[in-house]
């Protein structure tokens, strides 16, 4: 059974508020979703806060995406008329091709400016996502990027309320967090799975449980290969079975749930199942 959670609306209506009174400051937005959550890592408001401005959408962990879902989730946005890239903040993957982009997307407000006899400046854009969808980790790449090329000292200069990233952007200093919403629950859910949303919320049992009838129709291969799991076993005798694969007994041979809980968990939001995508397109009413 899914529940329904309750979130901290208050905290969602301020952020929105904030990137409201911002925007008009932004060449361009950039929002970071979770390559995973395509869906439960965006915001229905800030899709209309944002339509009027250029937008690039980021798909950040492409490394522990489900590649062919993502892509179809990528031609969904691109429908819906945004610029969409794929990218890995954490070891920088695609990060260099961010720029390039923006400049093709801002090309005739750019071109304007140096008709006029302006210096090339840097692009000014605020990154937006929900907690943990990886933003300081995308700031840090892009404060190196073009460091390296130009020989210069790498890093952030702060001037006023605007943070250089090399040459290439200055970014508002503001965080930058867009909570989520979710109405629909399975949306609380997948950000639990991804571990987007802290443990506490949702009820670990509930989490795990819903993680693994989730993997059971969705990816039934990996179940098998990584812990011997076939056919169409219950939630419990699951857990069972991957307890006693990998020795996570109580004294008297009873299972320890909250260590195979654990083991679920971690290898979900690693890479031991593969690449694996939460969010459907025939699932969502979008
Ligand atoms: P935030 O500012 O948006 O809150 O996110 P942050 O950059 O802190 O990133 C959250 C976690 O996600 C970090 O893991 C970071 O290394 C990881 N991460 C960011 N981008 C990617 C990516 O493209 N691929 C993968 N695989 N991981 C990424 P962490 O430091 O281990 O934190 P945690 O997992 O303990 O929360």
């Amino acid at each position: 059974m899914i529940k329904q959670i309750q979130w901290f609306p208050g905290h969602m209506f301020k952020s929105l508020r904030e990137i409201r009174e911002k925007i008009k400051l932004m060449d361009i937005v950039i929002v970071l979703l979770d390559a995973r959550l395509p869906f439960s890592s965006m915001n229905p408001e800030l899709k209309k806060i944002i339509s009027h401005k250029p937008v690039i959408l980021l798909f950040n962990k492409m490394d522990l995406s489900d590649q062919s879902v993502l892509s179809h989730w990528m031609t969904h946005y691109q429908h819906e008329g945004y610029q969409t890239l794929k990218i890995d903040a954490q070891t920088g993957k695609n990060t260099q091709k961010i720029h390039p982009l923006a400049q093709e997307v801002l090309k005739e407000k750019l071109t304007r400016e140096k008709n006029k006899g302006l210096k090339e400046r840097p692009i000014r854009t605020m990154i937006l996502g929900i907690p943990n969808v990886g933003k300081s980790t995308l700031i840090n790449q892009l404060s190196k990027s073009s460091a390296t090329k130009t020989g210069n000292t790498p890093g952030v200069t702060k001037a006023q309320q605007w943070i250089k990233l090399s040459d290439q952007f200055e970014l508002l200093d503001t965080p930058g967090v867009l909570w989520p919403k979710f109405d629909d629950p399975k949306v609380g859910y997948h950000l639990a799975i991804t571990g987007a949303i802290k443990d506490k919320i949702l009820p670990e049992d509930d989490v795990v449980s819903y993680a693994l009838n989730f993997m059971k129709t969705h990816y039934p291969k990996r179940l098998e290969e990584r812990y011997g799991i076939k056919g169409d076993l219950s939630y419990v005798d699951m857990l069972d079975t991957i307890g006693r694969l990998r020795g996570c007994l109580l004294k008297g041979n009873e299972i320890d749930y909250q260590r195979v809980y654990h083991i679920i968990l971690t290898d979900i939001r690693g890479k031991q199942l593969g690449g694996l995508s939460f969010d459907r397109l025939e699932h969502v009413s979008v």
